[in-house]
């Protein structure tokens, strides 16, 4: 059913970003690959917009929608465009990637709207390490938590991008804190994207030493293989997992993504922005569903593995 490209990669995640706008600024943040900084409040993509981009998506057998950004509670329309898009039929998950500083008074209406699952950006429990890094304040995240988890987000996920010189040291203590918690950490390597090159090869770490003590006190290790074989660890109590895309062909041949950026254009991979296909344009002029699918079938075609097997 699911559309593949040229590898025989299968494409079954959308990643929509629906705004550029944040209300912290992370260090690290890659915007999802988009060059540009947002410049202006107004949001590029309307909720029909969106929802009709959606549609198509589904209708080509991508099954899994996560809403990204910049930060998607900037919007005013967010639970109304979770609610349009839960409700697509043969769509079976939508998640959202958050910062989670809104999620206090959100978290419930969200849930309502049908959003049940949620990857909140949490890089520290270090109330300085965490203003320095984002420009926010810890407080704000950690309510945010605490409201998705009393909602009843399942499950909630923990996006811990680690940094050399910055957090790598918080690692234990963000694993005991998923572990009271009952919620799921992602450990993340950073990616070289949008960062400059200074700031990379400065804060750039391998996980390698944290997988190792993670292969040794888990449970149960097991690979996502339609999410870029990423390793998850099931310790006592507790499940890591661990993303590791530089220089890794084993997690391109696996990758099963799409992303959409905040003017409208598909994005075939987050390492590149020499092959978009603008969606919107010919949507906003008119065109059918059977085009739009075909301009789908078009940005497929240009998947292919970032790093490739030598
Ligand atoms: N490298 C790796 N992960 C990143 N994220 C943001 N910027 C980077 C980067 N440069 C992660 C954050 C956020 C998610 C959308 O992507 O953890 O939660």
């Amino acid at each position: 059913m699911a559309l593949k490209d040229n590898c025989g990669r299968p494409l079954l995640n959308l990643r929509i970003s629906i705004t550029q706008r944040c209300n912290i600024h992370c260090a690290y943040c890659h915007r999802e690959g988009e060059v540009q900084r947002a410049n202006s409040s107004a949001e590029k993509m309307t909720l029909e917009e969106i929802v009709r981009i959606s549609k198509v998506a589904v209708s080509l057998g991508i099954y899994r929608i996560k809403l990204t950004g910049g930060e998607p509670l900037m919007r005013q329309d967010i639970c109304e465009i979770v609610r349009c898009i839960a409700a697509i039929p043969g769509l079976r998950d939508i998640s959202m990637t958050t910062n989670g500083i809104l999620l206090d008074t959100l978290a419930k209406p969200l849930f309502k709207a049908g959003l049940k699952r949620v990857n909140i950006s949490l890089p520290t429990l270090n109330l300085e390490t965490y203003n320095k890094l984002t420009g926010g304040k810890l407080e704000n995240a950690l309510a945010g938590i605490k409201a998705a988890i009393e909602a009843g987000f399942s499950p909630v996920k923990l996006n811990m991008v680690v940094l050399r010189g910055v957090n790598v040291a918080d690692v234990p203590e963000m694993i005991e804190f998923a572990r009271e918690l009952g919620v799921i950490l992602q450990l993340i390597e950073l990616d070289p994207v949008n960062v400059s090159r200074e700031y990379f090869v400065k804060h750039h770490r391998l996980l390698d030493e944290q997988e190792a003590i993670l292969r040794d006190t888990a449970v149960k290790i097991e690979t996502r293989r339609l999410m870029q074989n990423r390793l998850i660890y099931h310790l006592p109590d507790v499940t890591v997992e661990v993303v590791h895309p530089t220089e890794n062909s084993d997690f391109c041949m696996h990758c099963t993504r799409m992303r959409v950026t905040s003017d409208g254009k598909l994005k075939p991979c987050l390492m590149r922005n020499d092959n978009l296909v603008d969606i919107l344009t010919p949507l906003r002029n008119g065109a059918t569903d059977e085009e739009l699918k075909e301009l789908f079938t078009k940005a497929n075609l240009l998947r292919e593995p970032f790093n490739k097997s030598k």
